[in-house]
């Protein structure tokens, strides 16, 4: 196992945070698009919440959940038996040639130390005249009001560095659309998709406090691997919580769906 794919992997816990997103409030992009007998490949799919929304917004067509964690592909099965259908695979040795109408990765190219060749693997996966769309963060970009605790802050930095000391690019999703431009894809497309919450909001509330989530589940991983005491993570996880319960107002997370055409 390489250093990149032992911090990518989703330790226990992070279903919960997977299993909260739909197709319409945590892919919007990916929404419009689809359209009844289409045949679409989610790349990453984890639990496959948003496979589901897939394949009831494509049903007579095909919607193929792909994951590299045979956990989560288990438990897509479990929860989504009947419609899509899942596939335990590495996406680098992405088991399909030309076949997809549309190809998704969301969220999952973050994880990646060599997104350029992961990006070719999903656009051989897709048809020509189909579309790759990926869905992605730029970590650098959070915005908050007001400023969290220095907890949380210091727990921020050193999750940024824990993630780019493995060759995770943090600000991939500015590079998505010039990466797309150099690999011969045309029709490029940035759509913004900004996770903003707001503590007005009584549905954002779960949003708001889901770096105390990550700290009370990557940040074990960081500990381990010498990012962070524990004393720090549990002090993150615990001030940022009571942050999001009296004194936030909003968090804004960066997330921008770029998507091109392969040449037809
Ligand atoms: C943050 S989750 C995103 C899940 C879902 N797409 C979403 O938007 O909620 C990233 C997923 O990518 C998967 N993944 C990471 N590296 C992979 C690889 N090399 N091949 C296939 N899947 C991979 C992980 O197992 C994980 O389920």
């Amino acid at each position: 196992m390489n250093l990149t794919w032992e911090r990518a992997h989703m330790p226990s816990g992070t279903e919960e945070i997977l299993n909260k997103r739909t197709l319409s409030s945590s892919h919007r992009r990916l929404n419009e698009l689809l359209q009844p007998g289409m045949r679409v490949l989610d790349i990453g799919c984890g639990t496959g919440a948003i496979t589901k929304g897939i394949f009831e917004a494509t049903h007579p067509g095909i919607a193929v959940g792909l994951d590299i964690d045979v956990g989560l592909i288990r438990q897509a099965h479990d929860s989504y038996a009947h419609g899509p259908c899942y596939v335990v695979a590495d996406l680098y040795r992405v088991p399909f040639t030309r076949k997809f109408d549309l190809t998704s990765a969301a969220r999952v190219l973050q994880w990646l130390s060599d997104p350029g060749r992961a990006i070719e693997c999903c656009i051989s996966a897709t048809k020509p005249g189909g579309r790759f769309l990926a869905l992605d963060y730029n970590h650098e970009k959070i915005a908050w009001e007001p400023c969290p605790p220095s907890s949380m802050m210091l727990f921020y930095k050193a999750f940024l560095a824990w993630r780019s000391d493995a060759g995770m690019d943090n600000a991939i999703a500015d590079r998505l659309a010039s990466e797309f431009g150099r690999l011969g894809l045309i029709d490029i497309r940035v759509t913004e998709q900004h996770e903003r919450s707001d503590s007005l909001h009584a549905n954002d509330k779960s949003r708001l406090a889901i770096w105390s989530s990550v700290a009370a589940t990557r940040g074990h991983q960081m500990v381990k691997d010498g990012y962070l005491t524990e004393l720090q993570r549990i002090t993150a996880e615990q001030d940022f919580r009571d942050w999001t319960d009296s004194t936030a107002v909003t968090q804004t997370i960066y997330l921008l769906a770029v998507e091109g055409r392969v040449p037809g």
